[in-house]
């Protein structure tokens, strides 16, 4: 089947796509609206962005769809958030989940 009769369209849809722009630890970036903090984060650095709250020991998203626990960050200030939960919205603020007891930075 050729490109031109198929139903499937063959451009990049999130070329199409408005952008929104993010912070992460002060550092602002642009990426597609409507994608989850977590794939926005992961397509921007390659360092981890989640911390354990008891140990701090350093995390990443697993799952992606709520069920781990495992890519917990600070969204406008508030602790605990899931990214891959969270849609990204222009002028969010997120940070590292920092570790209980640490004072907020
Ligand atoms: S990656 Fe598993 S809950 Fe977010």
């Amino acid at each position: 089947m050729s490109k031109e009769n198929s139903r499937f369209s063959w451009e990049n849809p999130l070329a199409t796509l408005d952008t929104v722009t993010v912070t992460f630890e002060g550092e602002p970036f642009e990426v597609p609206a409507g994608i989850s903090v977590a794939a926005a984060l992961l397509g921007h650095t390659d360092e981890h962005f989640c911390h354990s709250a008891a140990e701090d020991d350093e995390r990443a998203p697993y799952c992606l769809m709520g069920v781990c626990f495992e890519c917990l960050v600070e969204i406008d200030g508030v602790q605990n958030r899931q990214a891959c939960l969270e849609p990204v919205f222009d002028g969010m603020q997120v940070k590292r989940q920092r570790k209980v007891g640490d004072e907020e930075q």
